[in-house]
């Protein structure tokens, strides 16, 4: 309030004097009062550091952060800096016209600068740096350069072009810094005007444009010239030299090109100089040679070109020189030895050859040496490591160095990082590296290495990325490297390393990268490993590796690619038997449901503790059934479900009738076209000319089945295709989606599930009235057909090819459920959507069309899909639990049952009801489940049928959790049918 009306005061000029005194300096005090005091009215002050700052005084020199100037006794500085101000500068400044200083430096203040702020042209010093000003500089600021000294508007948000006329008068200017800023546009050149500056700071701007170099040359006095990070264009024409003073310039990051000055050398007081990431090109000018003070000299990332010079070591002041990336050829002369003061040295990326000059030895204080990626030949020079123990990092990667690594390496004990990898170094690993306490990275990839990791390697534990691969290591890997605690990349791929994978690697847990493929590592992988939760990626393909994956972990979620080329891994996405060292019988024991004790025991994969006359081992995942009681709750409360779930489906049956009878509307005739999937590549695919019109297809064509999706049928392509078979499905149209763009791109991911045990979808057709499905056709009929519907005359199927039945779906359905992100799930898994080969490999059917649908609510699915009573997963008709791939793996259990059975799901007798799952559980109970044997099945092994019976109670859990992921059912499966011998091998 207050300070709205001395503002408005301020600029209505209404001061009448009404504090006692009337004489003239009483006046002009006040006049200072009014103005910091509006000044201040504008600005937050949290800490209150302008408390003494009262407009009821007379004199505002007494207040902190305020000087007079004793001869006028009018205020002419005013310090705030770094007092946690916020607000913005308003014009309350205007009225202190004695003012020499203003510096409001590393506060919050913020907002534009009124253009027209008009301050004293006494001023000789302005600081507003470290603000969060913006806005364009203003304008008025012009009237104040004829006196100004020093101006550092730096690390703030301004924006905008600099004022054209700014230094048409700055006569007295002697520091301008604008930088950290988004100033834009470019340098006006009247800044030659500015003839007293010592330091130009423009760098961190947006700044682009023509650098009028000849302007900069004649600031004679400068010090410091910064145009850093800004997009500056330029030659550098020679006269630098009239610089005489120059210490530091910095024009590094911008796009200045051309040949560097000739006379640059003659700037003697030159201590800085970075030119890096430009464009600037041909050779370093002789003259540097001369620069004796120059301690900093950064020339990377440009298209410089020739030798090394020899004068090179006559810079004796150098502590830092980076000449990496530029295109310097030849051999480094031997004078670098002569830079004694240097530290860090950077020739990475250029064309040197020849060998290591023997000479850098005698740069003591060296810290950083990086070599990388040139032609470096010959071995690392002897005693070169001996006698530079303050080395930090060594990065002579990508060289052709050869021979052995010094073994002082081992002495370094300030080393952090050390990077030999692509070179051609014939050795053993070199000793005592475990005792350098800081080393994080140690990369010696891809060279000649033999012999075996050294044990003590982990022993300061620091080690985070560790690179051994592409070289000829041997012998075990050490189980010392538990004490690699730090690791989050391993690798040693690419090795003859041999032995187990040590149980003790499961101490990484900040392991992100396990990198062991192609070695000769043999045995069965840690179980302990799944506990490695952060784990990324692991690779332990072509090895000799057995046995299951371990749970957890991203090992269950693998590709082929990661795990092919090994003795007997279980896992569904390789070929071939998978070796157990465990012996029969598993233990798929349902009845464990009882036992609280196992609730917690899921990975354990030790021997439970109810062991009843068999000796009985786990496959821990299969054990891990949680929640006994639930469970047996779960089962009477299923059994009333399913009968509820019986009665609701007679009516949606009839309603989906009606619906598949009222799809096929006559309306205008189509103008579809057929897409076909390439065989080889599912994403490109071919209009075939030859199939004119499908409909008239469709007529010709046998009509082989129904289904909910719609009817199929069997059609012959013309005869230019060989006769090919195919089956089209007529999908009923009501709630598929409508837009052809989502459902060409739902059928091409559908196509793209290429499995021997999958129906492959070959194609499609779509125009608004009919969608086709176009799919591999399966001549020998389907599961149900085999099992349920078969004539008398037809054999019973044997349990070998019932086995091959289960193991192909399981299969395909892992192939479903891994493959892919998201899952794909089937939603529909019964006998009549499992088709068989004249070889009994099962071939799955319908999967995923869930996904064409326009809406995928649990009405739908429930409704839709698993209607035929039995297969249902109870989480499908309870509307509370969340509904995932596991409901595919209810389904597979029970159909496993009808396997092994030869009954349906669900069977109505005179007055009961059978529910399958229900009567094998209570058969097991008792101790006689091989009674329920299909009894058309003469000859059957116990030791298989009675794990898979159990495997398919474990698989139809109430509790989604508890069933086992297809990956999983795959592996136990795989254990099952290993005859013994082979499964005890390991013994
Ligand atoms: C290891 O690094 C730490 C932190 O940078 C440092 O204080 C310590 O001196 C280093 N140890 C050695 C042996 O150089
Ligand atoms: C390294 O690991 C081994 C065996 O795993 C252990 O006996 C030893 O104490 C560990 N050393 C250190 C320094 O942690």
């Amino acid at each position: 309030m207050v300070a709205s009306l001395l503002f408005s005061c301020l600029f209505l000029t209404c001061w009448g004097g009404n504090n006692n005194g009337n004489n003239m300096a009483n006046f002009q005090l006040n006049d200072d009062v009014l103005g910091l005091i509006v000044f201040k009215s504008d600005l937050q002050d949290p800490s209150s550091h302008l408390a003494s700052w009262n407009e009821d005084d007379v004199s505002a020199c007494s207040w902190r952060f305020v000087r007079c100037d004793p001869a006028t006794g009018r205020v002419s500085e005013v310090t705030l800096d770094g007092l946690g101000l916020s607000g913005k500068i308003g014009r309350g400044l205007e009225k202190l016209q004695h003012l020499k200083v203003l510096s409001l430096s590393h506060n919050n203040i913020s907002g534009t600068i009124t253009p027209s702020l008009a301050l004293s042209n006494t001023l000789e010093s302005l600081n507003l740096s470290h603000n969060t000003l913006s806005g364009p500089i203003p304008t008025s600021l012009v009237s104040i350069m004829s006196s100004v000294r020093f101006l550092d508007l730096s690390q703030n948000s301004f924006s905008g072009q600099v004022p054209q006329n700014l230094f048409q008068n700055c006569p007295s200017l002697h520091y301008l810094s604008l930088s950290w800023n988004m100033l834009e546009g470019s340098i006006p050149t009247s800044i030659s005007r500015c003839s007293l500056l010592n330091t130009l700071n423009l760098s961190n701007n947006d700044f682009s444009g023509n650098v009028d170099f000849s302007a900069i040359w004649s600031l004679k006095r400068l010090r410091t010239l910064d145009l850093s990070n800004n997009a500056f264009s330029a030659n550098l024409p020679s006269g630098i030299s009239a610089i005489h003073n120059l210490k530091e310039m910095l024009l590094q990051n911008n796009h200045f090109s051309g040949p560097l000055p000739d006379d640059i050398g003659l700037c003697l007081h030159l201590k800085r100089l970075d030119l890096s990431d430009n464009v600037f090109t041909g050779p370093l000018p002789a003259s540097l040679g001369g620069l004796y003070s120059l301690t900093f000299l950064k020339a990377s990332n440009n298209l410089l070109t020739n030798e090394l010079p020899q004068w090179i070591g006559n810079m004796s002041s150098l502590e830092y020189l980076d000449l990496s990336n530029n295109q310097f050829a030849g051999s480094v002369p031997a004078s670098v030895g002569n830079l004694r003061s240097l530290t860090y040295l950077d020739l990475s990326d250029n064309k040197f050859v020849g060998g290591i000059p023997p000479s850098l030895a005698s740069i003591s204080k060296l810290s950083f040496i990086y070599l990388r990626g040139n032609g470096f030949n010959g071995s690392i020079p002897e005693g070169l490591f001996g006698s530079l123990g303050f080395l930090e990092e060594i990065d002579f990667s990508h060289n052709e160095l050869a021979g052995s690594i010094p073994k002082e390496i081992g002495l370094l004990s300030k080393l952090k990082y050390l990077n030999l990898s692509w070179n051609d170094l014939h050795s053993e690993m070199p000793p005592k590296l475990g005792l350098l306490q800081n080393l994080t990275v140690l990369d010696l990839q891809r060279n000649s290495l033999y012999g075996s990791i050294p044990e003590d390697l982990c022993d300061s534990g620091n080690l985070a990325i560790l690179q051994l691969d592409g070289n000829s290591l041997n012998g075990d890997i050490p189980d010392e490297i538990g004490n690699c605690t730090s690791l989050y990349l391993l690798s040693l791929c690419h090795n003859n390393l041999s032995g187990s994978i040590p149980k003790s690697m499961s101490k990484l847990n900040k392991l992100k990268v396990l990198k062991l493929e192609f070695n000769e590592l043999s045995g069965e992988i840690p179980q302990e490993l799944g506990m490695l939760q952060n784990l990324l990626a692991v690779n332990i393909s072509y090895n000799r590796l057995t046995g299951r994956l371990p749970t957890g972990s991203i090992f269950q979620n693998l590709d082929k690619s990661s795990l092919e080329g090994n003795l007997g891994l279980c896992s569904p996405l390789l070929k071939g038997p998978c070796k157990m060292n465990v012996p029969k019988p598993l233990v798929l024991d349902p009845n464990a449901y009882n036992n609280q004790m196992q609730r917690n025991d899921a990975s354990s994969s030790s021997i439970p503790s109810r062991i009843h006359h068999h000796k009985f081992l786990s496959v821990s995942a299969i054990v891990a059934i949680s929640a006994a009681f639930v469970i047996i709750l779960g089962v009477i409360a299923i059994s009333l479900l399913n009968v509820s779930v019986r009665r609701r489906l007679a009516f949606v049956d009839n309603a989906l009738e009606s619906m598949c009878s009222s799809s096929s509307r006559s309306g205008s005739p189509p103008t579809g076209k057929l897409i076909l999937f390439d065989s080889r590549s599912s994403s490109s695919s071919s209009s075939l000319s030859s199939i004119s019109n499908p409909e008239s297809l469709l007529s010709k064509a046998s009509e082989i089945g129904e289904g909910v999706f719609g009817t199929v049928h069997k059609v012959a392509l013309g005869s230019s295709q060989g006769g090919l078979m195919v089956a089209i499905k007529r999908l009923v149209t009501s709630n598929i989606i409508q837009y052809p763009e989502d459902f060409d791109r739902e059928v091409r991911i559908l196509g793209k599930a290429r499995h021997p045990n999958l129906i492959a979808l070959k194609g499609y057709y779509w125009t608004p009235q009919m969608q086709l499905l176009v799919t591999e056709y399966a001549p020998n009929g389907s599961l149900q057909a085999k099992l349920h519907e078969r004539l008398p005359s037809t054999p019973p199927l044997s349990w070998p090819n019932r086995f091959k039945i289960l193991l192909g779906i399981a299969k395909g359905l892992a192939h479903l459920h891994h493959s892919f992100r998201p899952p794909i799930i089937h939603y529909n898994i019964k006998p009549s959507n499992i088709l068989l080969d004249e070889n009994c490999n099962a071939k799955i059917s319908d999967f995923g069309l869930a996904r064409l649908l326009i809406k995928l609510d649990r009405h739908v699915m429930s409704n839709r899909f698993q209607s035929a009573l039995g297969y249902v997963a109870p989480e499908l008709a309870c509307q509370s639990l969340r509904v995932n791939e596991k409901c595919d793996i209810y389904g597979f259990g029970v159909m496993i049952l009808e396997l092994v059975t030869g009954r349906r799901p669900v069977e109505y007798g005179e007055d009961n009801v059978l529910i399958l799952k229900d009567h094998v559980r209570v058969l097991l109970e008792q101790g006689n489940v091989l009674e329920c044997v299909d009894p058309s099945m003469s000859d059957y092994p116990e030791d298989e049928v009675l794990p898979v019976l159990k495997l398919a109670l474990v698989c139809t859990s109430q509790i989604p959790s508890s069933r086992p992921s297809m990956a999983e059912v795959v592996q136990i499966l795989q254990v099952i049918k290993t005859p013994i011998p082979q499964r005890m091998e390991m013994f």
